[in-house]
């Protein structure tokens, strides 16, 4: 069984590459203005920060939803000719347009960050639903002008369209981990305080990173001092794309990644600034006969996937 179908033939339309590469810097502009400076609350409110999980998927099943519901609407009318029918089919496929072309937004801001096969992937999804929604907008028009069958068949090509564009971002997701929570997929730490590194050792600004011998092979742990004397600790890993947390700045008891300038808590591991949107794994710490030793926190067991 070799690759998705889909995935198959994105393969091949190697022509969608140079759209992206002259595309994606101006996206990276639009949205991305100062990004090498971290967060702000746009960028932060388009990332899905603010609601905790990734808004593209969340904002995409009001299209699906309402387009849904439309086509059941046009078919109780086309049946019944139901006047509430028609007007509850126009309706839903209004508001269906609107969230589509909000999702398309926010898809655009996440796909700033891709490259290679996952940034074509999501040109082919963008397209895919872009004409999903151009067709849904003409049927909006047909009907509005008395021309309902064709408005319907123009919607029905349009849905059609958009159920191939929605397997395009699932493969996104699921083939290419895109948007994922990285740190779900590491070991979640000791479950008794196990030693890690002596406490002399860690300096009051320092981000140190340590390894210990998780199941499945080493697992980086991001050791810091907060600006209160706490020793704190959470996975050295950015969960958006495994960026080094080591390597990052630190502002504050707030560490940056170097890669996409997401911005953590040193302690709590909550997303401060985005793209990422989950916390990062943390660990409880203690100092005992001179070593800081640690210890999984509850949440990181609960979540993991296996
Ligand atoms: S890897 Fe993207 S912000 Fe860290």
């Amino acid at each position: 069984m070799g690759a998705p179908l889909g995935q198959r033939i994105v393969d091949r339309l190697n022509w969608l590459d140079p759209i992206a590469e002259k595309l994606q810097p101006k996206v990276k502009e639009a949205v991305g203005k100062g990004e090498e400076k971290g967060g702000t609350p746009v960028r932060n409110a388009l990332d899905g920060t603010y609601l905790g999980t990734p808004l593209h998927p969340a904002l995409s099943d009001v299209p699906v939803g309402s387009w849904t519901a439309a086509l059941v609407f046009d078919a109780v009318d086309l049946v019944s000719g139901s006047k509430a029918a028609r007007n509850a089919a126009d309706g839903a496929l209004a508001v269906g347009v609107v969230g589509g072309f909000l999702a398309a937004a926010v898809g655009y801001s996440d796909w700033r960050y891709l490259s290679g096969g996952s940034r074509r992937m999501g040109m082919a999804h963008a397209l895919v639903n872009g004409g999903g929604i151009a067709l849904s907008t003409i049927s909006l028009g047909l009907r509005a002008t008395g021309r309902r069958n064709a408005g319907r068949l123009a919607f029905l090509a349009g849905y059609s369209l958009t159920g191939v564009g929605a397997h395009l971002g699932g493969e996104l997701s699921y083939g290419y981990g895109l948007r994922v929570n990285r740190n779900v997929f590491e070991w979640a730490g000791p479950v008794e305080f196990t030693p890690v590194l002596r406490e002399s050792d860690l300096s009051d600004s320092e981000l140190r990173r340590v390894e210990i011998d998780g199941e499945d092979g080493k697992v980086g742990i991001l050791l810091s001092r907060a600006q209160g004397g706490k020793v704190c600790a959470i996975s050295a890993t950015c969960n958006h794309f495994s960026g080094p947390l080591e390597r990052g700045d630190r502002e504050g008891d707030t560490v940056i990644c170097p890669w996409h300038k997401s911005r953590f808590d040193l302690c709590s591991g909550e997303a401060i600034d985005g793209p990422a949107v989950f916390p990062q794994s943390r660990y409880h710490t203690r100092v005992h006969d001179g070593n800081i030793e640690i210890k999984a926190a509850a949440e990181n067991v609960q979540k993991k996937v296996r």
